[in-house]
């Protein structure tokens, strides 16, 4: 078994001082010894150069800037006004459990029964519930690189061992079978599609090699279907038509607009569910009964939702547009989600410093790639196009404006 991930950023043992008083040695787990969420500390940086006076672009916000849509507002006044909002059942409200599966056939013309279906606090939620459910401690868990954060945080808080599985341009930043082969035993595979930080969608010509190696080897396989329905003119099937044996989790937050709503759901195979519920009913109760009654109504209100997402199509077009002007020439297909990871390795700037810069200089906030892949993160930038045109628009002149003052 190969050694864990340690993130040398917290001292396993402190010093507790109350009221200015040393007290006591505090001891503190190693599991809980994971890696910040860089994305934070950006924001957080955004959030103090603003404070001084400047006019940020965010860029680096990895959520809609806009609220949910209006069908689920009134739908939250009106279980505000009528309903005592006690919890629910541990696997969600029944007509939300149902209107999930029903959305399902809908959108992919896939048959899920409800009784699989598990409401809950959103796709981190999912991640907790899924990866509690699926493996021990020690096991061995392939996450692809660059990928989100949490999954690899996640597994390293339960005790199980995150598997980085590189990926680069070659392949389109897609992994493949040879990538698995080369990843050593593995115990469970953590796929995304479309993925963050990449955008890269896995379509059935993708997935169905990467789902088959790890059916013939027994390996269970969690697929993030966070940004589904989030595409730039390609189809993304849910895993669940390829391979009912797959875990597969969603979510309220993006599609839906809907981050602070705390709201997602997993689809199990039947036989796990009563393990899922269970570890529900003990980390969670439930998820919050407010954003479910409200999350009902999400489902209808698509004309919405499919405008925001015609506007990160036109964003995505215009910063792709400016980030070639500007000399960027290894950008991953950015297909889906509203992302673009960016290669600035020619610049000769790692990222953190770059994106220093890039607020300082011109007002505009990025995430550096080390959250997403800490081996070669100092040479990417993630850029996000969830905002409004205009400021992707200026966004795109100020990089190519800089970059051309570097030359
Ligand atoms: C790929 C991916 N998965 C999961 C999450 C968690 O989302 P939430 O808990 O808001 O549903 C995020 C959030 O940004 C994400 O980007």
């Amino acid at each position: 078994m190969g050694a864990f991930i340690h993130f040398p950023v917290i001292p396993a043992v402190d010093l507790c001082s109350y009221d200015g008083h040393v007290t006591r040695p505090l001891p503190r787990s190693e599991r809980g010894n994971i890696a910040p969420f860089h994305v934070m500390e950006t924001m957080a940086a955004a959030a103090s150069h603003e404070m001084d006076g400047h006019t940020v672009i965010h860029l680096e916000v990895g959520q809609p800037s806009t609220a949910a849509p209006k069908g689920v507002i009134e739908a939250a006044h009106g279980a505000l006004d009528s309903d005592v909002l006690g919890y629910t059942s541990a696997l969600g409200l029944p007509e939300l459990r149902e209107r999930i599966a029903g959305w399902y056939l809908e959108r992919y013309g896939v048959g899920i029964d409800a009784a699989r279906i598990v409401v809950t606090t959103g796709a981190s939620g999912s991640c907790v519930l899924a990866f509690l459910a699926l493996w021990d401690a020690g096991q061995r868990v392939g996450v692809i690189e660059p990928g989100y954060p949490c999954y690899r945080n996640d597994l390293h808080a339960f005790g199980i061992e995150p598997v980085p599985i590189p990926v680069d341009g070659s392949t389109g930043f897609r992994p493949t079978v040879e990538h698995l082969d080369g990843a050593g035993h593995l115990d469970g595979l953590v796929l995304a599609s479309p993925s963050n930080p990449t955008g890269v969608v896995l379509g059935p010509e993708h997935l169905t090699p990467l789902l088959e190696w790890a059916r013939e080897r027994n390996v269970p396989v969690v697929v993030d279907e966070i940004y589904h329905g989030l595409t730039f003119g390609v189809e993304t099937p849910t895993a669940l038509a390829l391979d009912p044996q797959v875990i597969v989790f969603n979510s309220f937050s993006k599609y839906f607009s809907m981050t602070g709503w705390r709201l997602g759901w997993l689809v199990a195979p039947a036989p796990l569910v009563p393990v899922i519920e269970r570890l529900a009913q003990n980390l969670t109760i439930s998820a919050p009964t407010l954003s479910q009654r409200a999350g009902i109504a999400a489902f209808d209100q698509t004309d919405e939702c499919e405008a925001n997402v015609a506007r990160y199509h036109r964003n995505r077009d215009s910063i792709l547009a400016a980030l070639g002007d500007a000399g960027f020439k290894n950008i991953a297909p950015a297909e889906g989600a509203f992302y673009v990871w960016v290669d600035i390795a020619h610049l000769g700037i790692p990222a953190t410093e770059l994106c220093h810069r890039w607020l300082q200089e011109i007002d505009i906030a990025v995430t550096p790639g080390i959250d997403f892949d800490p081996q070669r993160g100092e040479d990417f930038v993630r850029i996000s196009f969830a905002g409004s045109a205009d400021e992707i628009d200026e966004a795109g002149r100020r990089i190519v404006s800089w970059t051309g003052s570097m030359r």
